[in-house]
């Protein structure tokens, strides 16, 4: 399987631990992983001007590192969305990289996954909109990753995550 993993997140720390232990998991049991640190691209907030849908073709009237994210998108079969929790979600750099796909309509994967890590365990708003988002994809939910406060980087929660992803086909 081809699995793209999204970091929201603008730092190598918390976030970036699930990631690498996700990576890691799914590399060993044979599949392709490809990770893009969005939290540090260069990606804007949709403009809502249709030309992706009209003389763009499907390509975005914006020249910025969301052209890379696309490719991604259209090259996965599974994608993984992580991210630390901001103000209760996930980061505006991820959810920028996820709305931006509007220009393509929804990719080719099938299968998606969540990775959050927090301070306090406020993951609620982005629990239930990454369920709503899949659902709208047609993407199966393939699990929910969270780490609280002390469990951000322990060796508890980054095999729990690694014997996870090592599960995937
Ligand atoms: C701007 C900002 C907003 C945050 N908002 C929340 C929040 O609403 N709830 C929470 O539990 N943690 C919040 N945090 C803490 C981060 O989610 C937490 O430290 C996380 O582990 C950072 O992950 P990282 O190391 O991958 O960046 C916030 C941190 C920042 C910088």
């Amino acid at each position: 399987m081809k699995i793209l993993i999204l970091n929201g997140s603008p730092r190598k720390q918390n976030t970036a631990a699930m990631v690498e232990a996700c990576k890691n998991g799914a590399e060993s049991a044979g599949n392709e992983v490809c990770v893009l640190q969005v939290g540090k691209m260069k990606i804007g907030g949709c403009l809502g001007c249709e030309y992706c849908h009209g003389d763009g073709k499907g390509r975005c009237v914006q020249k910025d590192d969301m052209g890379q994210v696309i490719d991604a998108y259209k090259w996965a079969d599974m994608i993984v969305f992580a991210s630390p929790i901001y103000y209760s979600h996930m980061t505006a750099q991820l959810h920028a990289a996820i709305q931006r796909v509007y220009s393509i309509g929804k990719p080719a994967a099938t299968k998606a996954a969540l990775l959050l890590s927090s301070k306090s365990g406020q993951t609620e708003a982005a629990e239930v909109y990454f369920k709503q988002l899949i659902g709208f994809l047609g993407m199966e939910n393939c699990g929910i990753f969270k780490t609280v406060d002390d469990g951000n980087m322990s060796d508890e929660k980054t095999a729990e995550v690694k014997s996870w992803a090592e599960s995937l086909k």
